[in-house]
């Protein structure tokens, strides 16, 4: 694997633009319909006042970005608590840009002294239930029957990811290191 994580700039939007609204034009994975403009994707999930962090993954060879991850104040949720949001290419070769984002936002959420991560899933995201859950995040709640645009009714799954607990990863490293 040969990428590179770092903060998210309003110079990516663009590229991130396309690369979100070509998730959503796929459908059937994130909850957002509309597709965003530049300027729009910015102020929402890459250095708009609500955000609390937002990376990009970029492929070290081609320069191409990869995949974001954005980590947002949401006022339904406590004030120490950032709402995740990951995407990759739906075109993309490389493997792991979800992990490699998420250990780059976790790192961050700690700096930040956040208590907890919320990701609020599709339950019919069957991709995205899993890569949370392999990131450590834990069901807490479910919503059930939230229209989309359209009115189909679809569950939404909420997990959190608690900080102040190492996540599993860190703890089979801890152990192999100590013995
Ligand atoms: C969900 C998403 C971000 C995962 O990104 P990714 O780069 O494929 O994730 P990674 O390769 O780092 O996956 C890490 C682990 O998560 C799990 N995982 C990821 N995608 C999965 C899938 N589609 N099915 C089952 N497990 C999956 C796997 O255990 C994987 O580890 P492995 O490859 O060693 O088996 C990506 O598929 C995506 O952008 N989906 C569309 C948008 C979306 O649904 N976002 C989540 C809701 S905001």
């Amino acid at each position: 694997m040969s990428l590179t994580v770092r903060p998210a700039t309003s110079a990516d939007a663009p590229e991130l633009a396309e690369l979100l609204n070509a998730i959503i034009a796929r459908g059937g994975t994130t909850a957002l319909e509309r597709p965003f403009t530049p300027e729009r994707l910015d102020a929402t999930y890459l250095t708009g006042p609500d955000v609390l962090s937002c990376v990009v993954a970029v492929d070290r060879a081609s320069g191409r970005l990869e995949g974001f991850q954005t980590l947002i104040r949401e006022d339904h949720l406590p004030a120490d608590w950032g709402d995740i949001g990951t995407f990759a290419r739906v075109d993309g070769i490389q493997r792991g840009v979800g992990s490699a984002l998420f250990a780059a936002t976790r790192d961050r959420a700690r700096e930040l002294g956040l208590a907890a991560m919320n990701a609020e899933i599709r339950a019919d995201n069957t991709g995205g239930l899993a890569f949370y859950g392999k990131m450590g995040f834990e069901d807490y709640k479910t919503d059930r029957a939230v229209p989309l645009g359209d009115g189909t009714p679809v569950d939404r799954i909420n997990k959190r990811y608690v900080l102040d607990a190492p996540a599993p990863s860190e703890v089979s490293r801890e152990r192999s290191v100590g013995q």
